[in-house]
């Protein structure tokens, strides 16, 4: 089954099964990425999700929002409906081929997304085309640890969690990040060295 289509039938139980990790850390990280947005700027938010970022979304940017996943999509759109006062475009748009100009935006953020989007160097790249010279982009993911004992539980759970959703928790992001050819200006490990805060700047 397509990772789309197992994120269409996710999205039913996705708010739900996040809770937990929402309230006690991803609330927290969520905050510091929207924090370093400046205001003014023209930022793509990619794998929008059920839209958790839309609260800590700055009044004062306009932000164009993309998921691959119509149920996903369906509830992001709801859920923007609570903030009129921020200046929001959601589309269905898979980050492998999307159809905006090239150097369309100053920023581009993605919290835990790169761990599903099938071919990541290749969305990468992509994100790489629509930042405009010197845009920046933050991303928010988790991935495989450079310690071997902390990979065991992971390589335990991931072919359920492959099967399940298509997410992976055991890609090397951060190299994929490198091969697509962003530099990274700064990284941050937020939960060991397996959830990482990188912002990176298209050179
Ligand atoms: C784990 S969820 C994260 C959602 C949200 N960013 C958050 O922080 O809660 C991953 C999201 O990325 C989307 N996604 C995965 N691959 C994609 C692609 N190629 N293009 C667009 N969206 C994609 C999925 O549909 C899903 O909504």
């Amino acid at each position: 089954m397509k990772t789309q289509v197992k994120y269409d039938i996710f999205s039913k139980f996705y708010d739900l099964v996040e809770e937990y990790m929402e309230e006690k850390s991803f609330s927290k990280w969520r905050k510091i990425v929207w924090e370093r947005v400046p205001p003014g700027s023209k930022v793509l938010e990619i794998g929008v999700g059920t839209g958790k970022n839309i609260p800590y979304y700055p009044n004062d940017v306009e932000i164009e929002g993309i998921d691959f996943s119509q149920g996903m999509l369906e509830r992001a759109i709801s859920r923007s409906t609570k903030y009129p006062d921020k200046k929001i475009k959601l589309m269905r748009m898979d980050v492998s081929n999307m159809s905006f100009p090239e150097s369309s935006f100053d920023f581009v953020i993605a919290t835990f997304v790169f761990c599903t989007v099938p071919d990541p160097v290749l969305g990468f790249k992509e994100t790489i085309r629509v930042l405009k010279p010197h845009g920046k982009a933050i991303f928010l993911e988790h991935m495989r640890s450079n310690k071997w004992i902390y990979n065991i539980p992971l390589y335990m759970i991931n072919p359920v969690i492959k099967t399940l959703t298509g997410t992976s928790v055991i890609r090397k992001t951060k190299e994929n990040i490198l091969n697509s050819g962003f530099k990274i200006l700064e990284e941050k490990n937020l939960f060991s060295d397996i959830v990482k805060l990188l912002i990176c700047e298209k050179i």
